[in-house]
């Protein structure tokens, strides 16, 4: 077992009490089943391709075969890996607020669905689905779980080009999403961000807003972020770690 940070106490006392939570998660909380992060330097997947080449609407119009197979080749990575203990651990945390007749509300960045994987219910994902693909022409979308695209782009029966359902840099959130995270963070008594740089934007404005409504705001990350100095608590280490044994703690101490 990994050495984990302390889990403070007044924080466990803050969920204790709290009649609901928001989590936010990011690539942090994937890390350790496989899937790369961003802006980590050495794995981050932006430190081998600019994301403007590969992650905006333009860079699909300007090569939608390579932008396709990009994406084709993470989805497939995807299909390999599992979810780990820290997803594990979120799905314990909804179970514990629920079982209390507490709210619970799992806000994700990240595209995998490795949380739906581990069993979490009611996912808010910010920034779509590496899953779900979508034709530019008619709309339609398809989950696609097989293996790699026999062709890059992908066609629709209507003659237009498929892409994947993932925001790109530039785009809109998905405004379901948007307004279900701006509803939760409304009414959240505890906001913690785990695993996120905490950079991309409306995301990561999510703690500030939290906090300025009162909330009491924690992060489970590996590494200080710039909302580190604002929240109340920082727990930092390997979210497949520090997160299981805030579970622990919530069990022992209820
Ligand atoms: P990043 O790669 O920017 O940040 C990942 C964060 O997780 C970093 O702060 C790492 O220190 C931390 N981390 C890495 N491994 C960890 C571990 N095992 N345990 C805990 N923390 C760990 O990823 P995101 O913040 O998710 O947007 O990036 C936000 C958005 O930027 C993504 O959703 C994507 C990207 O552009 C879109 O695609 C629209």
């Amino acid at each position: 077992m990994a050495e984990c940070a302390p889990i403070p106490d007044e924080l466990t006392d803050a969920l204790t009490a709290a009649g609901h939570v928001v989590v936010l998660t990011g690539a942090g909380v994937s890390a350790e089943s496989g899937v790369p992060t961003f802006r980590d330097a050495q794995t981050g997947l932006w430190a081998k391709h600019r994301p403007e080449d590969l992650a905006t609407p333009q860079a699909f119009a300007r090569d939608p075969a390579l932008v396709t197979r990009w994406y084709d080749e993470r989805r497939v990575t995807l299909a390999s890996l599992a979810p780990n203990d820290g997803h594990r651990a979120l799905v314990d945390l909804q179970r514990w607020m629920t079982s209390r007749d507490r709210q619970f509300t799992l806000l994700t960045q990240n595209v995998d669905r490795l949380h739906h994987a581990a069993g979490s219910e009611g996912v808010v994902e910010l920034h779509g689905t590496l899953w779900v693909w979508r034709c530019e022409s008619c709309g339609e979308e398809q989950e696609e779980r097989g293996g790699p695209f026999d062709s890059h782009p992908l066609a629709c029966e209507c003659g237009g080009l498929r892409r994947p359902g993932v925001v790109w840099f530039g785009e809109m959130l998905p405004p379901s999403a948007l307004e279900a995270a701006e509803r939760a963070i409304q009414s959240c008594d505890v906001f913690i961000s785990i695993g996120t740089s905490a950079v991309v934007y409306p995301a990561a404005g999510f703690a500030q807003a939290a906090k300025a409504r009162g909330a009491r705001v924690a992060e489970f990350n590996r590494e200080p972020t710039p909302i580190t100095d604002l929240v109340d608590w920082s727990v930092q280490g390997l979210s497949a770690t520090t997160l299981p044994e805030l579970v622990r703690r919530l069990q022992a101490d209820s």
